[in-house]
């Protein structure tokens, strides 16, 4: 199972820096927070630690594997950032089908058992073009977790859900912690954040500069 250890990460875009001197290990089994304003670098910090974005200085481990000279993306992670890509012309179903075909180690009744469980319906033959924003949202985060990924890294995942759907979106992430997943989850939402992470870690102008232990 995983770790994702970010030593002295700093990452720089034209001349600002966006990360700077990140160090932290993430460990299995855990979840945590990423708090902090608008513009203060979480989604930065989740595209550097799925190996997204090339770093300027520092390392990121990903179980001892350096990330962009030993491997380019982690094996085995779940990821949602910001408006994530779904083919809009098919199914939820076929969206996902397509996705499994990559790996091949799902099927078809494990993809429908994931759309159920982030309250979407499997058999809909509905296009991802006419779903709402909520639905897509909850289709992400099928996407995310239905190959039963080591790792998750979840950019504001439950933003355009509704309070019934954020419920049961927190109830998948803490059965999925108890798999034995390391969540990563950056949130506006501090009740999401208090309710699942065992760490809050906030950040500041690119830093990170607060570490609160529940
Ligand atoms: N493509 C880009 N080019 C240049 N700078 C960028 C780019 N994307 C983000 N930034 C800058 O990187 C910094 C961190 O942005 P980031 O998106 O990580 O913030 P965030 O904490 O996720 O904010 P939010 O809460 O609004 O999602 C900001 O200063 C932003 O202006
Ligand atoms: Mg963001």
């Amino acid at each position: 199972m995983p770790t994702i250890v970010a030593e002295h990460v700093s990452k720089k875009i034209k001349h600002t820096d966006v990360l700077t001197d990140i160090t932290y290990t993430f460990n299995e089994h855990y979840t945590y927070g990423l708090s902090g304003r608008n513009g203060s670098g979480k989604t930065m910090l989740i595209r550097a630690l799925c190996g997204l974005i090339y770093i300027n200085s520092g390392t990121i481990k990903v179980d001892g594997k350096v990330l962009h000279q030993d491997l380019s993306f982690p094996p085995s992670i779940g990821v949602i950032i910001e408006k994530t890509d779904l083919l809009s012309e098919y199914s939820a179903f076929t969206n996902l089908k397509i996705l499994s075909k990559i790996k091949g180690i799902t099927s078809d009744q494990e993809i429908k058992e994931a759309i159920d469980r982030v309250g979407l319906d499997p058999e809909s033959k509905m296009p991802v073009r006419k779903f709402s924003l909520g639905m897509k949202q909850r289709l992400s985060i099928a996407q995310a977790i239905f190959e039963k990924p080591d790792i998750l890294l979840l950019d504001e995942p439950t933003n355009a859900i509704d309070k019934k759907g954020v419920e049961s979106v927190r109830n998948i992430l803490l059965e999925e912690k108890k798999r034995g997943a390391l969540i990563i989850i950056a949130s506006h939402n501090q009740e999401d954040l208090t309710i699942l992470a065992d760490t809050i870690l906030t950040m500041e102008g690119g830093r990170l500069v607060g570490n609160d232990q529940k």
